[in-house]
């Protein structure tokens, strides 16, 4: 099973990975996370992409296809994969698709988390996460049980990426608006789309996922 999340800035994609993974161990392939690792480590790709990405603009999609790329190439076929913040062109969408084949897979569903954006700015700036097993938590929409200490291995430190301000949130859906939405049609004409309620409770949208992933 091949899926891909598609949804502006914080509606939820990362969120709703993480679950699928731990319910049903597919492999999560977040562009974003791919990044963040490489700027994290200083890398060439990293290096270049850090600029681009604290100003909220996109990084260059040669760059974040070969990325893709050499995850497909590692990970075993058998593994189910979400694709999470890609595609986000319509030069992407042909990338992916020339990837797939190559790497002997087939796109089964687009998932579009469909959100209303006002609500996108406070998910956004009030998200953190575990700064040593990556879990992801909200300031109003999901606290860990016991203050600050993380519920799933316990640390009790968290961080907060640069990008999650007010100024680099809107030019980030400016650019989904412009970019990224854009490429729904290109799906929508192979029948693959299904449009899921992403302002509901975290546990409705993954239950609705899941129904969709049944067939
Ligand atoms: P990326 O890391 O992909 O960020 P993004 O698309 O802006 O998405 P987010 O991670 O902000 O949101 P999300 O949808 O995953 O939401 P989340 O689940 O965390 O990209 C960052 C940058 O990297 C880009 O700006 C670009 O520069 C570059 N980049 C990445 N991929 C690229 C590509 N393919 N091409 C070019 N450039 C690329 O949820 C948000 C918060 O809301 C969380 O706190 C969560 O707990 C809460 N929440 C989630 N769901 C719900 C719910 N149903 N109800 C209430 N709260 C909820
Ligand atoms: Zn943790």
């Amino acid at each position: 099973m091949n899926i891909i999340l598609l949804g502006p800035p914080g509606a939820g994609k990362g969120t709703q990975a993480h679950l699928l993974v731990e319910h049903h161990g597919m492999r999560q392939l977040s562009t974003g996370d791919m990044l963040r690792a490489a700027v994290k480590a200083q890398t060439p790709v990293g290096i270049k992409a850090k600029e681009v990405m604290d100003r909220g603009e996109l990084v260059s999609d040669e760059i974040v296809s070969a990325l893709i790329d050499a995850e497909l190439t590692a990970m075993g076929e058998e593994v189910g994969a979400i694709f999470d913040g890609y595609p986000r062109t319509e030069a992407q969408a042909v990338s992916l698709d020339e990837l797939l084949a190559k790497h002997g897979r087939k796109l089964d569903h687009v998932i579009e988390l469909a959100v209303d954006e006002d609500a996108l700015v406070e998910r956004i700036t009030g998200r953190f996460t575990c700064a040593n097993c990556g879990e992801g938590y909200h300031d109003t929409f999901k606290l860990p049980a016991k203050a600050d200490v993380c519920d799933k291995c316990g640390s009790t430190e968290f961080k907060r990426r640069p990008d999650d301000n007010e100024e680099t949130v809107r030019k980030r859906m400016q650019e989904y608006r412009a970019k990224t939405a854009p490429i729904l049609p290109y799906y929508e004409q192979r029948d693959l789309v299904t449009r899921v309620d992403g302002m509901a409770p975290i546990d409705d949208v993954t239950t609705e996922i899941e129904a969709v992933l049944r067939g």
